[in-house]
């Protein structure tokens, strides 16, 4: 049955608008790149932090950072293809914390620079069960805690490879924009529980540029080398995005309720890069 049109915000406490102090939050893949940014930029802001990623040292290396800020947090390997840890994650984190606020779908796994000709299906499966596959089941897990306070906010990563076809990276561009599809359909499900879904594309990609280490470069890490240079050739902003200074803020408002009247939208974080396709 149709729902009447208001105009009242869902809730009837005065907004804190960016405030995401207390908030608990659960940012998988936050010991590298981007999502150790958003860790970083979360934790400065007081939100109590669930952080994920398979390899237990790098995770307790960003467990001794925060310890050295006091933030309120946990770490838990988990690995996002397996749907039965993310429920176990999502358990967990309510039971740390008492609530879920936020769910930042950060993690992916990927593969070598690959030609379409030469795709198998284990580098097809690998970049679906970690993408789309792996961010339906979080947003599985989340979904029951958040729809039984009546607000939630999910973060779902894209990429812009998915929108220009970035020969090579043919699997991994699908199975990002599978996760934006994803993304609308969990607007349109769950907004009328309080819960908004919105996607970023970040650009950040200079940590994962290969460094020569004893010489040259393998011809797939100068592959790589030669797609960054010519992406930042013709870019408006002339450079790469900064996890914490250019992409968590972002994140950070579509936590917040200063972003409540937006879902289901695709957040190209990317200095404007998109505009050279
Ligand atoms: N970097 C860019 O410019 C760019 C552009 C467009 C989109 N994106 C998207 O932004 C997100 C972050 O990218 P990034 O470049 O920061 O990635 P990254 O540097 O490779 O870091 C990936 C993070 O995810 C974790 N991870 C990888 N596979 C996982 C799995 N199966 N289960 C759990 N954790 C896993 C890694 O930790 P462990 O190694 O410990 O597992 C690491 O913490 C991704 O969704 C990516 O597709 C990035």
């Amino acid at each position: 049955m149709a729902q009447p049109i208001s105009s009242s915000p869902p809730s009837a406490a005065p907004l804190r608008f960016t405030e995401l102090a207390g908030q608990s939050i659960l940012v998988t893949g936050g010991t590298r790149g981007i999502g150790l940014g958003i860790v970083r930029l979360l934790a400065g802001a007081g939100a109590r932090l669930m952080i994920t990623g398979r390899k237990s040292h790098r995770l307790e290396r960003v467990a001794e950072e925060l310890r050295t800020v006091g933030a309120d947090f946990r770490t838990c390997v988990s690995d996002v293809a397996d749907r039965d840890a993310s429920r176990r994650l999502a358990d967990a984190t309510l039971e740390a914390f008492g609530a879920i606020d936020g769910l930042v779908a950060n993690a992916q796994s990927y593969i070598p620079v690959t030609p379409l000709a030469d795709i198998t299906p284990e580098n097809f499966d690998l970049v679906l069960d970690t993408g789309p596959r792996g961010t339906l089941w979080l947003m599985q897990a989340v979904l029951p805690a958040m729809q039984a306070r009546g607000r939630g906010r999910i973060i779902t990563f894209g990429s812009s490879m998915g929108q220009t076809g970035a020969p090579g990276y043919g699997p991994y561009a699908a199975a990002k924009e599978a996760v934006r599809s994803l993304t609308r359909t969990a607007a349109r499900e769950w907004g009328r529980f309080g819960i908004t879904v919105n996607c970023i594309c970040p650009a950040s990609a200079a940590h994962r540029m290969p460094v020569a280490k004893e010489g040259a470069l393998s011809p797939e890490e100068e592959a790589r080398a030669r797609a960054f240079a010519a992406m930042y050739a013709d870019h408006p902003l002339g450079r790469d995005g900064d996890p914490l200074a250019d992409i968590a803020p972002v994140v950070a408002f579509l936590l917040s309720d200063a972003s409540q009247y937006l879902t289901g939208q695709t957040f190209m974080v990317d200095g404007g890069g998109i505009l050279r396709s």
